[in-house]
């Protein structure tokens, strides 16, 4: 058996998709596994936003698993890791894990995390056995949206402004998520959004400073699927306020939802963020999955009280 691991070509996108959706089909037990995830195309849309980040391996020459990671600054994420179901069991993880830890060990990379289910027992050992330990309870909650509700004042989207007023936000955007963690900073994401027309970004302001932003997906092709939109990441400024700005910028995304078509929205964040957590509930906002956040060497991230974060590690 021969393994090679190399960067995802674009050729390739529809057989990993294939594989991605057998995968978690599978692991969710539908009756037809590549009817996961919709027409949402998450694999797709990883591959777009940073193509050196989508990982393949191949036995024997044939697609037999993906991995991806996402860069954010000095956060490193990894997954969504699939491995084709009847190649499973065999090892092939293993060095789909190391190859995206090597694509994060990059000096500005401080803090490593990813998503996994608690219903496989099989994951958590995976990714402890390559530094990670299980921090937090990860949950995704979703709300349906309100067709026609008017967003809050301070609101507008990214794409709407000029060139001009998009840079500016854009470095806004960068110094905010820094405030939250050090080095944060999901500009790939911003700008992967709107150059696939998957979303937009949706912006929250207090008088001429920003208080908030969240990068959203919505609808067929992108990471939501039709009739729904994602939360990918959304902050607002931490500190006194910080539930009333989230507030805001929740009625925002709402608001932006149902005006890009969607009748669901999603967000996830973490139990130590309690604030957020509250927040999302006292807005109407209910669970659908629950997971565990994993941080390589226990770093400690920034699921704390005082951040008002909503991110999607999927
Ligand atoms: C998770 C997944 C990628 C693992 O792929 P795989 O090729 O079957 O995994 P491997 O054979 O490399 O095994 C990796 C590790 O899983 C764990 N593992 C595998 N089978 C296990 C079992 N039956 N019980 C407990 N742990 C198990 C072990 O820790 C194993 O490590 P080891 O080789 O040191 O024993 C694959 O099952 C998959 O695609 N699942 C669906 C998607 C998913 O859940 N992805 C991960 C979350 S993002």
């Amino acid at each position: 058996m021969t393994i090679e691991l190399r960067p995802l070509r674009e050729d390739e996108l529809r057989e990993a998709d294939g594989i991605y959706r057998r995968a978690f089909g599978t692991l969710c037990g539908l009756t037809d596994p590549l009817a996961f995830d919709g027409d949402a195309e998450r694999v797709r849309c990883r591959w777009a936003s940073d193509p050196g980040a989508a990982i393949a391996l191949l036995e024997d020459g044939a697609l037999a698993g993906t991995n991806f990671v996402s860069r954010w600054g000095s956060v490193g994420l990894l997954g969504p890791l699939v491995v084709d179901p009847p190649r499973q069991g065999r090892g092939l993880a293993h060095p789909l894990v190391e190859e995206a830890l090597r694509l994060l060990e990059q000096p500005q990379v401080a803090f490593r995390g990813l998503y996994t289910s608690v219903t496989d027992p099989r994951t958590v050992g995976l990714y402890q056995s390559h530094g990670y330990w299980p921090m937090s309870l990860a949950v995704l909650m979703q709300k349906a949206t309100a067709a026609g509700r008017e967003g809050p004042a301070g609101f507008e989207a990214l794409s709407r402004l000029t060139p001009d007023a998009q840079a500016e936000a854009l470095s806004a955007c960068r110094e905010l998520s820094d405030q939250v963690f050090d080095g944060l900073d999901v500009t790939g994401e911003v700008l992967s959004v709107g150059e696939q027309e998957t979303g937009d970004t949706v912006l929250l302001r207090d008088g001429s400073s920003l208080a908030g932003f969240a990068v959203c997906h919505a609808g067929k092709g992108s990471e939501a699927g039709s009739g729904r939109a994602a939360v990918r990441f959304a902050a607002v400024v931490s500190g006194e306020g910080g539930e009333e700005r989230l507030r805001r910028l929740l009625e925002a995304v709402e608001a932006w939802a149902a005006s890009a078509g969607a009748a669901v929205v999603t967000a996830g964040t973490g139990s130590g963020r309690v604030g957020a957590w509250r927040t999302l509930r006292a807005a109407g906002w209910l669970p659908f999955q629950q997971g565990v956040a994993m941080h390589r060497d226990r770093h400690p991230g920034y699921d704390r009280e005082d951040v008002f974060v909503l991110d999607d590690w999927r």
